[in-house]
């Protein structure tokens, strides 16, 4: 599912203050990796709470295309639960045209890593964005695992097709950046490998699949390595059995109306089932270090992932650091953090963002530019972002999404707050991952129109 209707800009005025009760969608990478481990598994997975965002429906289209079936139902009160009846580990067929995955990198590096484990061929292929990322750093590994890939173009970019191995190895991998996508796409090829498959990170990233493949029966231990890292070690070639999963709220989707909440004054809401594994929950840490009102309760858990309900108050904000170690808890949330940042009193400095670089677009220099146009001063130095906060925003300019969904609804949860309006030129691309955000958003009292 590719993008290629008009652009649909929108504009975000100041809002009255934001109240209600909302459960933002499904989390994305546990929706993809439902679906990936339900397609190896032996019987059928049920899974509720399934985020219905093109990512995650594009990975459904990958699941079915080689061979898994994959069927939703939805009951009278419109909740849906997806069922999928596996093919067993190593049981890809191969796919009859490309695997299309638009605009998402996970989907895209899990399923390649699923696929290197099976003796198939698939072709991979997406959006401009995504055929704009590199993919070298998933396929060397699968390359060492006995996997050969062919590209058209240079250094690894998609379209590429993936020749998985007759009889992969088992090896043990070092990532070269914290990445949650690099471990995952070695793990999964690690379940068709005879023998134990091991990555070490030296920053620990979020651990969804070790405790999803753990849920599905596979003998998977995970131990701390050093200061921040980890040691996974999988066993191989496991009978995985279906299971049934519930997909807890996204943390990085309540990222913005969590910091809408925040800026806009008066506001006070309620976000429920919101997922708060603590290696997903650096955004929240560091807005209580900035001053953050968010009550968490009712914590509880399911199949290792734990969910609570937050309420979050308007509050004043103050600028702080943000050290580079909180990076791989929180790096789709540097966007909105930066916005809170602009409403702060004082100076953010958040250290260590190269991975920014790499997203669905340059996400270094897209927030700089969407706080710049709208009278905010922001410098990038090295790999590090300084915003320099100054308790408002004057807002006022237009802000280039650039394909990439948290920039647009980063930049309208900042003109809920704004002196002036903040427009976006496309909001298309939210439907990837929040595709009810507007509506959402309006039933909390934003104004965007
Ligand atoms: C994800 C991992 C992160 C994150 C992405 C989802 C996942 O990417 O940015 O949105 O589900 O594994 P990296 O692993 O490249 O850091």
């Amino acid at each position: 599912m590719t993008h290629s209707g008009q652009p649909k800009p929108l504009e975000a005025r100041k809002s009255q203050s934001l109240t209600g009760r909302v459960r933002v969608p499904g989390d994305k990478s546990i929706s993809h990796r439902a679906l990936i481990l339900g397609a190896l598994a032996v019987g059928q997975t049920r899974i509720t709470g399934l985020l219905e965002g093109e990512d995650v429906l594009n990975t459904a289209g990958a699941m079915r295309a080689l061979g898994a079936e994959v069927e939703r139902q939805a009951d009278k009160n419109g909740a849906s639960a997806w069922l999928v009846r596996g093919v067993g580990t190593a049981g890809f067929a191969t796919p009859e045209a490309p695997l299309d995955f638009g605009n998402s990198g996970t989907g895209c590096r899990l399923v390649m890593g699923a696929v290197a484990g099976c003796s198939i061929s698939a072709t991979f292929d997406g959006d401009a964005s995504l055929r704009s990322r590199p993919m070298r750093r998933i396929l060397d590994p699968l390359e060492l695992m006995g996997a050969r890939v062919t590209a058209q173009s240079e250094g690894g970019r998609l379209p590429l097709t993936v020749q998985g191995a007759r009889d992969p190895l088992p090896i043990l991998y070092r990532t070269p950046v914290a990445s949650a996508q690099i471990k995952s796409a070695v793990l999964l090829a690690g379940l068709s490998a005879p023998g134990v498959t091991t990555v070490i990170e030296s920053e620990a990233s979020r651990d969804h699949t070790e405790l999803m493949l753990k849920h599905f029966g596979a003998q998977i231990t995970s131990q701390h390595e050093g200061r921040h890292g980890r040691r996974i070690a999988l066993t191989g070639q496991p009978e995985l059995h279906g299971a049934d999963v519930v997909v807890p709220a996204d943390p990085s989707s309540a990222a913005f109306p969590i910091v809408a909440a925040l800026i806009a004054e008066g506001s006070d809401i309620v976000l429920t089932d919101v997922m708060t594994n603590p290696l997903r929950t650096g955004l929240f840490t560091t807005l209580r270090e900035m001053g953050a009102s968010i009550e968490e309760s009712g914590v509880r858990g399911d199949a290792g992932e734990p969910m609570a309900q937050l309420r979050v108050r308007a509050s004043k904000l103050r600028g702080v650091e943000v050290p580079a170690e909180r990076a791989p808890s929180m790096i789709d949330e540097y966007l909105v953090l930066a916005v809170a940042a602009a409403f702060a009193e004082g100076t953010t400095t958040m250290r260590g963002l190269q991975e920014l670089r790499v997203k669905e677009s340059d996400r270094l220099e897209a927030t700089a530019a969407m706080l710049r146009v709208n009278g905010v001063r922001v410098e990038i130095s090295g790999d590090d972002m300084i915003v320099e906060g100054r308790g408002h925003v004057p807002g006022g300019g237009l802000v280039a999404t650039h394909m990439d969904h948290r920039i647009a609804m980063s930049a309208l949860v900042m003109g809920c707050a704004s002196d002036a309006p903040v427009r976006v030129d496309d909001t298309a691309f939210i439907a990837t991952s929040f595709p009810d955000f507007i509506p959402m958003m309006g039933g909390l009292g934003a104004d965007f129109a």
